[in-house]
């Protein structure tokens, strides 16, 4: 069975909780899928397709995301890859379409690599939990905010097992 490797660039958790769904999907389908965080992941010889997603913060794709990237170039050359960014405070299309300039910006940075699917989802804002360096006063001010669309994100991942060439397009496509 082909397995695939979630892995989430987070800094307060809402991006694994969408990693964990998209995992979730896979497996429903048939498709052996586990999930990591970005930064523990040594090797990929185990798998034999990626999906990475990463939060936006200050209009750059999480660290983390970015490093595992660099770090996992050659592999991540032999194999399909899917991406998803988090971010939008806010369901509005001009927040969305900033997001994925943002999330585009950072893949032109990695011109070796051509995602099989991209995807931009809303994200999850506490201000009560903030850590330094996010915890000022302006972010402080800001309400607290999910809008994750589930529904949205569980679309996406079904559509990445053909996506990532795990399984045969429908007959008469
Ligand atoms: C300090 C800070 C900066 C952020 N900057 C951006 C941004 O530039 N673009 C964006 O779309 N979302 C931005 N966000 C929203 C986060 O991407 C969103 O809250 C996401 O769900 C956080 O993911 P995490 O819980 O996995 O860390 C920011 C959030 C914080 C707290």
């Amino acid at each position: 069975m082909s397995s695939v490797l979630v892995a989430y660039a987070t800094h307060y958790g809402s991006t694994q909780e969408v990693a964990e769904a998209v995992a979730e999907a896979l497996n429903e389908r048939g498709v052996d899928a586990t999930v990591r965080a970005a930064r523990d992941v040594n090797s990929l010889d185990d798998c034999s397709a990626v999906v990475l997603g990463g939060a936006l913060y200050f209009f750059r794709l999480h660290k983390d995301a970015r490093r595992f990237l660099s770090r996992h170039r050659k592999a991540l050359m032999d194999m399909p890859v899917a991406v998803f960014a988090m971010g939008p405070f806010n369901d509005t299309e001009e927040e969305f379409a900033g997001a994925r300039k943002h999330l585009d910006r950072a893949l032109r940075k990695k011109p070796w690599l051509s995602p099989v699917a991209v995807g931009v989802f809303g994200g999850c804002f506490d201000p009560t939990g903030l850590r330094f360096p996010h915890k000022n006063p302006a972010m402080k001010q800001m309400p607290a905010s999910d809008i994750r669309d589930w529904d949205a994100i569980r679309a996406w991942a079904e559509s990445l097992p053909q996506a990532l060439g795990l399984e045969k397009p429908p007959a008469g496509s």
